[in-house]
């Protein structure tokens, strides 16, 4: 039997996996040079059923490519690529009414129409049953909050209501595999959370395994417990994100604001690495709880308020390569 029809646990599988760009530059008058980017280069991994796994990596690491060929939009120049057992870019129309795809940087709603017409759209594109389309339409707008928003034409929607409204479209007919590229970019906190939300009892309800894109650390760690991180088109690390932290050896940063302007505070397992007038920025191991630190603080100094600031991905990764090419 072909390998390829056995239905394994693994819902998306890579190997090996490449894409390569022929891309021409302009190099002077009527001069074009050829040259290849390989925006994907090899990359490996699976993600078994019902799985909440983060992708991550600085622009142009090639996320969006690998979610490109994970929906059968690009062809791979390499490699093999499986998303329940079926070839995306050969057999793209049997995949989709399997899989879920939203791209935070554009819609796949119709501009001009209220939010509703593109919705019954898709009801009959994707020929979904009608009791399931009400089922699965009602659930996502009593969840993503879309019940005032329906009559809205789309273009008059804030970026979070149209982000909502996107992807209650990808879940319309019920998809084993929901993509997510930069779902939450340019979302103010409130939208953000309510996405987040939405998201983990998603996965957690409907057993949705679900591909994650973010610049965001945060969406990471409320729903990623698994975390693969892809730079120059390749895998840097694919494990729990207490482990990235640990490769990186990053740092968080707690804030304080204290009632005057004090010289560099003195506490056990931080450094002071900015005082800007009565505020303090104090760096501490990632993987530590911030609670004693505060604690700490508290205790010794007058403290007005307190934030803490993540690291940011770029910065995590920043220091993994700086760590890798030192040791
Ligand atoms: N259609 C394309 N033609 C040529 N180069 C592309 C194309 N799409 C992406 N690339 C290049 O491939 C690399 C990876 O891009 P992309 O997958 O969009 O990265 P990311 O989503 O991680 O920011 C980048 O160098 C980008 O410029
Ligand atoms: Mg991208």
């Amino acid at each position: 039997m072909e390998p390829d029809l056995i239905a394994g646990p693994d819902l998306i599988e890579l190997d090996g996996v490449e894409k390569v760009f022929d891309v021409r530059k302009k190099t002077g008058f009527l001069r074009r040079e050829k040259h290849e980017v390989r925006a994907v280069d090899g990359i490996s991994f699976t993600v078994p059923r019902g799985e909440m796994v983060g992708y991550i990596g600085p622009n142009g690491a090639g996320k969006s490519t690998t979610i490109k060929m994970l929906t059968g939009i690009l062809t791979p120049s390499g490699g093999r690529l499986r998303v329940a057992g079926i070839d995306p870019s050969r057999e793209r129309t049997r995949l989709a009414r399997r899989i879920g795809v939203v791209f935070g940087q554009r819609t796949t709603l119709w501009w001009d129409l209220p939010l509703i017409d593109s919705y019954r759209l898709m009801h009959r594109m994707y020929r979904i049953p009608d009791a399931r389309y009400k089922e699965n339409l009602d659930r996502c707008v009593e969840l993503l909050e879309l019940a005032e928003l329906l009559d809205v034409p789309v273009r008059q929607l804030s970026l979070g209501q149209r982000m909502r409204g996107d992807i209650a479209a990808a879940l319309l007919h019920d998809p084993e595999v929901l993509y997510l590229d930069e779902p939450t970019i340019g979302l103010d906190v409130i939208s953000k959370a309510k996405v987040r939300g939405f998201l983990r009892d998603l996965n957690a309800e409907s057993g949705t395994t679900v591909l994650l894109t973010t610049h965001d650390l945060t969406d990471i760690e409320q729903l990623c417990k698994r975390v693969m991180v892809i730079d120059h088109g390749r895998l840097m690390y694919d494990g729990p994100l207490a482990g990235l932290h640990e490769a990186g050896e990053s740092e968080r940063t707690l804030v304080v604001d204290l009632e005057r302007e004090l010289p560099p505070l003195e506490v056990e397992s931080a450094r002071v690495v900015k005082v800007e007038g009565p505020r303090q920025w104090l760096a501490f191991p990632a993987a530590e709880s911030a609670a004693p630190l505060v604690a700490r603080v508290a205790e010794r100094y007058p403290m007005v308020d307190l934030s803490v600031r993540e690291p940011d991905i770029e910065a995590v990764i920043a220091k993994m390569y700086a760590d890798k090419s030192t040791s």
